[in-house]
């Protein structure tokens, strides 16, 4: 999969991508990243790329020349490439969303200073996308973001199908505590089911674990959680206080 990245920072998203998990899958080539400096598209003498908004008001708005030109260039070379502008007025980024752009050979993220692009940028992509309800002071943390959650997606040979079928049953639940040795640490124990070797109480107590923990922490998942039977039956016995 490759990644393209419309950016006044291009290091900002090149240098965090070349670590652990995701610095092997680039080197794996399981995916690319390419940083498009969108200055480069600005056509004056002074690569000037953001102006006074009109109407006044605080701060600088991206100029639509340059971002546009940018966007251009790349739509000659595929016009399959899929553009994403960052935004914090755009729909919220879930993990449903990353499955689907999972789907795309090619993405490109545009990457909105906070105070604002010019409206008539938004003709040119094919969304709009927040990472969530607060304010970043760009969209390059944001691409990041969905770069990191839309690579863990992507088929690998370290990526076996059953964990991603694994995880399609428990991914709207908070994940069940784990450990590690040692067996006792600070006065604390490993609970006992984990060191017993029974494969079935062990799923039994994760899968209990995590419904407890949504249900005290996240009540809202549960609305949209993929539940068996035993679950529900653990729920309600949980809401009647037992
Ligand atoms: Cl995509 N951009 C900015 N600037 N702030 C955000 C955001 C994006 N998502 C949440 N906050």
């Amino acid at each position: 999969m490759v990644f393209y990245v419309l950016t006044l920072f291009p290091e900002m998203v090149l240098q965090p991508l070349k670590f652990s998990v995701l610095g092997k899958a680039m080197e794996n080539g399981v995916f690319r990243v390419e940083a498009i400096n969108i200055r480069d598209f600005a056509f004056d003498r002074h690569k000037t790329t953001d102006d006074y908004p009109y109407g006044g008001g605080q701060g600088m708005i991206m100029k639509p020349e340059p971002v546009t030109r940018a966007i251009k260039f790349l739509l000659e070379q595929d016009p399959k490439i899929w553009f994403i502008l960052l935004t914090p007025q755009g729909i919220t980024f879930s993990q449903s969303s990353a499955r689907r752009l999972s789907k795309f050979k090619k993405l490109a993220l545009v990457c909105g200073r906070y105070e604002g692009i010019d409206e008539r940028v938004k003709g040119y992509v094919n969304e709009e996308i927040s990472i969530g309800d607060y304010v970043l002071t760009g969209g390059e943390f944001a691409a990041l973001v969905i770069i990191d959650c839309v690579v863990r997606l992507l088929p690998s040979a370290l990526h076996r199908a059953e964990s991603a079928q694994e995880e399609s049953f428990s991914e709207d639940l908070l994940e069940y505590p784990q450990y590690t040795r040692p067996p006792f640490f600070e006065g604390k124990k490993v609970p006992e089911v984990l060191l017993s070797g029974n494969h079935r109480e062990i799923e039994k107590w994760r899968r209990r674990e995590a419904l407890f923990r949504t249900w005290v922490r996240r009540p809202d998942l549960l609305k949209r959680a993929r539940l068996r039977e035993e679950d529900r039956r653990y729920l309600l016995a949980l809401e009647n206080g037992s």
